[in-house]
């Protein structure tokens, strides 16, 4: 803990008396930090993990979108609040690690459990303010605005095509009586991907990460955290976390009050349905291709991917 410590002392100008570690979540380690009469939230973000460049690349875009939005709008006091270093940087960078620093938020991770209906109703709250706001804020949206492409498609044929004969005999089995659906459903999102990328869909700024593990209730206020994915993009980035909700009546009441004239998009709906779950099977596969893993994560695994496949068909 003493690294961050110092890390803390030189470039947040902050005396850490103690670093604690706290449950982290997919993409970094957490700590909380106590230093006189204050607490503060370091992420860390290991440069031994592939992910890491993925979720820290666009750190200085979106950053300074979020300082803004928790200054300039009503969404002050439902956003985490991200501190810079001494020399006004959204983060810090040495060998072993990306840094960021944040207030500590005093409250629960919703994570496994249900929202209430209050939850569910402030949540919309935010989605609804989120959502008010475009390519027009003073701030640049250019690098985080949503281009429609798949980045992950060549890899995804390839694994169908040729990585599929090296896959065990029990992967092998599940997959491929959904092979021919899933090359059918690839290529339909990459026509829904190259119509929308032609029309000239409207663009909102959007969370694009909406689940249970990125909600924390910190009094009476419900706070979305975890602005990582933040993009500029139709609505429906955010919307189809919530259409398989048993809550999405109650949800769609107080949105509508903010968005009156609200009509889904079908397309960018599907479109983001499609890319997620193909995203899914993709990253699944290669976890039991290439990952060494343990038994019992492996098994995990191949009920996660055999609940997607299953799913591919009704799409
Ligand atoms: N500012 C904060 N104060 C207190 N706890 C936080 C704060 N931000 C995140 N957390 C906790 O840490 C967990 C992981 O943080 P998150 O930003 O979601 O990281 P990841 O990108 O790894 O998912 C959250 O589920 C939450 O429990
Ligand atoms: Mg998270």
């Amino acid at each position: 803990m003493d690294h961050f410590k110092t890390i803390l002392r030189h470039h947040y100008d902050r005396d850490a008396a103690d670093v604690i570690p706290q449950q982290g979540g997919w993409s970094a380690l957490a700590y909380k930090v106590i230093s006189d009469q204050h607490s503060y939230f370091l992420k860390v973000y290991e440069k031994s993990r592939a992910s890491t460049p993925k979720w820290t690349a666009l750190i200085d875009k979106y950053v300074p979108i979020i300082q803004w939005l928790s200054c300039q709008t009503g969404l002050q006091g439902k956003l985490p609040v991200p501190l810079l270093t001494r020399n006004a940087a959204y983060k810090h960078e040495d060998d072993m690690g990306i840094y960021q620093l944040f207030e500590y938020i005093e409250g629960k991770t919703i994570g496994s459990q249900a929202l209430s209906t209050m939850q569910v109703r402030q949540l919309a709250e935010i989605i609804a303010q989120l959502h008010l706001y475009g390519e027009e804020v003073p701030i640049s949206t250019a690098a985080i605005k949503e281009d429609f492409r798949i980045p992950f498609a060549e890899q995804f044929r390839e694994m169908l095509n040729e990585d599929i004969h090296r896959l065990p005999d029990d992967v092998s089995e599940i997959v491929k009586p959904f092979a021919s659906i899933l090359a059918t459903r690839m290529n339909d999102l990459e026509m829904i991907a190259e119509e929308l990328r032609g029309s000239e869909v409207e663009m909102k700024l959007c969370h694009t990460d909406i689940h249970n593990w990125n909600l924390m209730q910190s009094g009476q206020q419900l706070i979305l955290i975890d602005w990582e994915g933040l993009k500029l993009a139709p609505v429906e980035a955010d919307l189809m976390f919530l259409v398989d909700q048993p809550f999405l009546e109650e949800f769609m009441a107080t949105y509508l009050k903010t968005h009156t004239n609200y009509v889904v998009n079908r397309q960018a709906l599907k479109f983001y349905q499609i890319r997620r779950r193909l995203e899914d099977i993709c990253e699944l596969l290669e976890q039991l291709l290439f990952d060494e893993q343990e038994e019992e994560d492996r098994v995990g695994t191949i009920r996660h991917l055999k609940g997607e496949l299953s799913k591919v068909e009704g799409d």
